[in-house]
């Protein structure tokens, strides 16, 4: 097999730029069919990439047999029922973050990925995938660090988002600010640590917009980790970044530090004018990570083409939703929180 054909769920924020990546800019992939429960974005594809199969039913998707792969970009809640359906119908599949809300929904959906050893599941955690972090990686593991001590993560969006997010929670389950927004820095602390969380302390506070309050959703949440072998690890979370799309990753060792991101610059471009010296920021998640959305596209599509194992398993998205749960309910107890 030298190419793949693909077969997308979910044209939203997120699907319509992953369907722009395979057709522009991997190769290896050819978007064959896709789906969406909005008629607009299926036509919308239709334009864009002439897509040849367009399907509002994910079963009549999954019905198509010249396809090789399913790419799921639906929203969070929908995710393990896809994947199950998925791997059972015979496709390879690839699932954006995170994995799954529950442990028991991921439980199972292990259970039958782990029935189909043919088939490669990967999961979409892309900051794996992003130049810096993999030099930051290179370096630790060389040793230039020193042991790892402490982590200290930022991962905030925009302000500019805030009430398309607020409307959005309306309707439908995120997950919560920790599955759905530190997840990306849960999974940094455990690939960048090679060791796991054991307990969480979690807070959080909604203060420029109240009514996250009756969405249950967390304007800006923070937590302390104590990983096992006594490292720590900081995180600050939030969906209200004035400035922009704030992404910031700090590593201390007993030999050095390592800053990715530490500040979050949208180029090199210093403007010098009436307001002194600016620096503009990167403003959403398509600016700042897409080389490493199509680095993760085409790690996907090589695992899929060579027969060799997945870079981000289901264990790595069910290892991430424990922390993730563990901090939200530290955050609603108000308690020291085990992982367990
Ligand atoms: P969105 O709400 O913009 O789009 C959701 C899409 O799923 C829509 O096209 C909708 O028609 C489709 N859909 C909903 N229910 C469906 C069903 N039953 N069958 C078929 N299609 C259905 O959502 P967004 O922001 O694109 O997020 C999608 C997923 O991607 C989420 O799991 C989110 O966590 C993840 N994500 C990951 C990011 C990253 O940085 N890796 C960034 C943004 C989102």
């Amino acid at each position: 097999m030298k190419t793949i054909k693909v077969g997308l769920v979910g044209l939203g924020r997120l699907g319509f730029s992953h369907a722009k990546n395979i057709v522009q800019k991997v190769p290896q992939m050819e978007l064959a069919a896709v789906c969406s429960v909005v008629p607009e974005e299926l036509e919308r594809a239709k334009s864009a990439f002439n897509t040849p199969n367009l399907y509002s039913d994910y079963n009549e998707m999954l019905a198509n047999k010249d396809l090789d792969a399913i790419m799921i970009a639906s929203p969070s809640g929908f995710h393990c029922q896809q994947i199950q359906e998925a791997i059972i119908a015979g496709f390879h599949v690839f699932c954006e973050k995170p994995i799954g809300l529950t442990e028991d929904e991921i439980n199972k959906t292990i259970q039958v990925i782990k029935q189909h050893p043919n088939q490669k599941f990967m999961l979409g955690f892309m900051r794996r995938f992003d130049e810096s972090y993999q030099y930051a990686k290179e370096l630790i593991n060389q040793g230039e660090i020193g042991e790892i001590t402490v982590i200290r993560c930022y991962g905030i969006d925009p302000s500019s988002g805030l009430e398309s997010f607020v409307n959005f929670s309306k309707n439908n389950n995120s997950g919560g600010i920790f599955a759905d927004m530190a997840i990306h820095d849960i999974d940094l602390i455990r690939w960048f640590t090679s060791q796991e969380v054991t307990q969480v302390w979690a807070l959080g506070k909604n203060a420029a917009y109240p009514e996250l309050d009756e969405v249950g959703e967390i304007e800006t949440g923070s937590a302390m980790m104590e990983l096992e072998n006594g490292a720590m690890a900081l995180l600050v979370t939030g969906r209200n970044a004035a400035h922009g799309y704030h992404v910031e990753t700090e590593i201390i060792g007993t030999k050095g530090m390592l800053r990715i991101g530490e500040s979050p610059d949208k180029n090199l471009v210093t403007i010098y004018n009436e307001h002194g010296k600016i620096r503009p920021c990167s403003q959403n998640f398509p600016e700042r990570f897409g080389p490493a959305f199509v680095n993760e596209m085409t790690a996907f599509s090589n695992c899929v083409i060579n027969d060799t194992p997945s870079p981000i398993t289901e264990i790595d998205g069910l290892k991430a939703t424990k922390i993730a749960n563990a901090c939200q309910e530290s955050f609603n107890t108000k308690k020291l929180t085990s992982v367990n």
